[in-house]
């Protein structure tokens, strides 16, 4: 069954935001993997957090021996018991490569979502240079990016510049890669935006969304990111490959699909992006915390979430918010109590 509305919107942004989408064809040939020299033993970023903890579950299972780089290594995590922790330190260079030291794959899902209290965009870019440069010296054999749909370095929005100097970055490294981009990812427990906006739609008479509403998304699950991910450690070529799902909905028409299902009775109203920065940021003081970035926004309404590429995600949003729907927005997931406090 797919929902999805056919809009009619055309492939340019419209923008200004300059938006990278073709993708290598894989005809770029990177170092060979060398399946007699795999250790089994891969080191997912992030393995206690959103994308990065499915990858890690998808390896566990396949009897692969997992490690992560985290800030939180004694997170409370399902995975905890069955991964060995790593805390990211950017500065000990010995002490990182010695995490990374008979790594087989690298799967990288390090980023920050916002700048805030002195963390930002380009260290995070630095960070991660740092990262694959000591993955190439310490011998990992491919490192698999978790990046973002349409990364440009002539971005206009830092987020998706700082996105595609990191792509850059790992070109730069030498090491057998492959990019995989996704658009807005759904299905975990920690994942933000739709269960946000369920929680609000639960909690508030009226749910703004900004401008038309009528910009269009396209939502992969996790699960499908994660297999496209593992996927890619298999190959030997340097690619790119988008990961996007099968549906494609105006951005209003995702928010009237997430209101339906889970019953809430909130009036969805168009409302004027300055206004809507307005009630994000009133929000963000009640809930302290970053709601929804100005950035986040135009992101959304340049279509950023959208790719041209076939689909490489089979499961529908229709679908998974029919079952998830008791539980979706159930609480709200907290960007800062995550990540700066
Ligand atoms: N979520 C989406 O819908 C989506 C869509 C498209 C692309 N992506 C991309 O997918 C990748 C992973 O996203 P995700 O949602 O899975 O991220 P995440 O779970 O929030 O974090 C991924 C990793 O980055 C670290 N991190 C996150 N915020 C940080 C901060 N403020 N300061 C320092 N470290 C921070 C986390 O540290 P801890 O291990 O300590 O938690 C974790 O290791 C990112 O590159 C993102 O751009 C995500």
């Amino acid at each position: 069954m797919s929902t999805a509305d056919q809009s009619s919107h055309g492939t340019d942004t419209g923008t200004g935001t300059d938006t990278d989408t073709d993708t290598d064809t894989g005809t770029d040939t990177g170092t060979d993997t060398d399946t007699d020299t795999d250790t089994g033993t891969d080191l997912v970023t992030g393995a206690f957090s959103h994308i990065g903890s499915h990858i890690a579950r998808r390896l566990l299972d396949g009897g692969r021996k997992v490690r992560t780089l985290t800030y939180h290594p004694d997170r409370e995590h399902p995975l905890r018991a069955r991964v060995e922790a790593f805390k990211y330190d950017f500065d000990d260079i010995a002490e990182l490569e010695r995490s990374l030291a008979g790594i087989t794959t690298l799967y990288n899902t390090y980023w920050v979502r916002i700048e805030h209290d002195g963390t930002t965009f380009d260290e995070a870019v630095r960070h991660s240079r740092v990262l694959f440069d000591a993955a190439v010296r310490a011998g990992v054999k491919r490192i698999v990016h978790v990046s973002v749909s349409n990364p440009s370095e002539m971005s206009p929005l830092p987020y998706y510049s700082g996105k595609a100097r990191v792509e850059r970055a790992l070109a730069e490294s030498g090491a057998s890669h492959a990019i995989v981009r996704p658009t807005l990812v759904f299905g975990s427990d920690r994942e933000v935006l739709v269960n946000n906006i369920a929680y609000l739609l639960r909690k508030l008479p009226v749910f703004g969304v900004p401008g038309d509403g009528n910009y269009r998304v396209q939502p992969v699950h996790v699960d499908d990111v994660a297999e496209i991910c593992v996927d890619q450690a298999a190959t030997v070529q340097n690619v790119t490959v988008d990961a996007a799902g099968p549906e494609t909905y105006t951005f209003i028409k995702l928010v009237r699909l997430i209101r339906d299902a889970i019953g809430a009775r909130a009036v969805i109203a168009r409302v004027p992006v300055p206004l809507m920065s307005f009630s994000a940021r009133l929000l963000g003081v009640l809930l302290r915390d970053v709601v929804l970035t100005r950035e986040e926004t135009d992101g959304l309404m340049h279509e950023l979430l959208v790719t041209q590429s076939t689909p490489l995600g089979r499961t529908s949003f229709s679908a998974w918010l029919d079952e998830s729907a008791q539980t979706l927005g159930g609480e709200y997931a907290n960007e800062l109590a995550r990540h700066f406090r």
